[in-house]
């Protein structure tokens, strides 16, 4: 692989021993991907950092790069950990995993990032068209390279760190036209309405990803949702969690021009959608769990205003959040205990342990959590959120 003169001094040790050992990881995975060359990254977003899912060797490994001097040359930001670093108490976290993971943030700290703990690092961070990034997170991934037309590959957390500390990432998948070409259609024209009618953006999201695998997908008939973050997130975090693709083209929605439709073409229909949703049952047990990605301002606004309207939630809502936000109802936050609203930050309910809230049975929107959840053990209904509003937290 081709590597500039300060690269070369990179890899020589000239820049110490972190960035040595960084450069050496980026070179080695570049060479599995056959990259030409290195481009340099304009951030970096790194997941993997909840010490409920990388335990004391990962802590081990953060503390030894920080030790070691590596210090991130891009502004970096971390995906959600294992608990909100105020409420942590009424998660049921124990002493020990909030030392720990508390561990595990001040080396990040120490290496230089910022300590967002949130996965929509695309709401917050300046991310443009045509950007190069080393991201780790699915549904940030996902958001970046299809709806912001930015250019990263779905990194694996320990490589988007080495990334963040040379500042590059290997020249290949996504950060190459060629590999930005969709090879497969996905449309969902006649299903279309139902999906609309039935607020299904998760489910259709699931199926997407099943079908995609690792290819770069065409969607058609989804075109609706220009512009609607928040059913957009819903739909990519799904694709990212049941298939391994890194980008959806989606028609009138994705800034990326699409030359060739790809004549290889899969059709979605409201059968296809129902089996889907047979897969979760359906019986509406269990707490309520929202933000999965990560709620924003205006989602949280909207909820919280709704159930206002209609006096208290008859059974409990936690909401998943950015630190900024939670930061904005800081005061209220007795308010909306009394509407039976919980709002925690930093965390969410994938990656934090929901077992110490009592119930094995969870209701969700989202197709991301609906997908991990089960796989974890929990009863899980993925209801969409406007029926969740409507006939579940305030009318059974
Ligand atoms: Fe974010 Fe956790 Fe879902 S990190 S995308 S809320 S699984």
């Amino acid at each position: 692989m081709y590597l500039d003169k300060i690269e070369e001094k990179m890899l020589d040790g000239e820049f110490g021993e972190a960035v040595s050992l960084a450069m050496r990881t980026v070179v080695k995975m570049g060479e599995v991907f056959s990259a030409e060359r290195l481009v340099k990254i304009k951030h970096a977003h790194v997941s993997g950092i909840s010490y409920e899912n990388i335990g004391d060797e990962g802590l081990s490994f953060l503390e030894e790069i920080a030790s070691l001097g590596g210090r991130f040359s891009v502004p970096t930001t971390v995906n959600p950990g294992a608990m909100d670093t105020e409420k942590w108490r009424e998660m049921g976290i124990t002493p020990e995993v909030f030392e720990k993971q508390g561990r595990i943030l001040r080396a990040f700290m120490r290496m230089g990032a910022k300590i967002t703990l949130t996965c929509t690092p695309h709401l917050y961070e300046q991310i443009g068209f045509g950007d190069h990034l080393a991201w780790s997170e699915s549904n940030a991934v996902l958001y970046a390279n299809s709806i912001i037309g930015a250019r990263t590959n779905r990194d694996g957390g320990p490589l988007a760190l080495m990334e963040a500390i040379v500042g590059r990432a290997p020249l290949s998948g996504l950060h190459l036209d060629e590999n930005r070409r969709p090879t497969l259609t996905i449309d969902f024209s006649i299903s279309e309405q139902f999906i609309f009618d039935n607020y299904l953006f998760s489910v259709a999201g699931l199926i997407a990803g099943r079908i995609a695998g690792n290819r770069v997908p065409y969607v058609i008939g989804l075109s609706r949702l220009n512009g609607d973050v928040e059913n957009l997130k819903l739909f990519l975090a799904a694709v990212g969690a049941s298939g391994g693709t890194g980008l959806v083209l989606i028609e009138g929605v994705s800034p990326e021009k699409v030359d060739d439709i790809p004549s290889e073409r899969v059709e979605v229909d409201a059968g296809m959608l129902k089996e889907e949703m047979e897969k979760f049952n359906e019986d509406g047990e269990g707490i309520i769990v929202l933000g999965c990605p990560h709620l924003g301002l205006d989602e949280v606004q909207e909820i919280v205003e709704w159930i206002g309207k209609r006096g208290r939630a008859k059974r409990k809502i936690y909401l998943y959040t950015s630190r900024d936000v939670a930061r904005m109802y800081e005061d209220k936050r007795k308010k909306l205990e009394e509407l039976n609203i919980y709002m925690f930050a930093d965390t969410c309910m994938v990656v934090s342990n929901l077992f110490a809230y009592g119930s094995r049975s969870v209701i969700t929107d989202s197709g991301k959590a609906a997908f991990y959840l089960s796989s974890k053990g929990y009863n899980v209904s993925l209801v969409p959120r406007k029926i969740i509003l409507e006939r579940i937290a305030v009318s059974d």
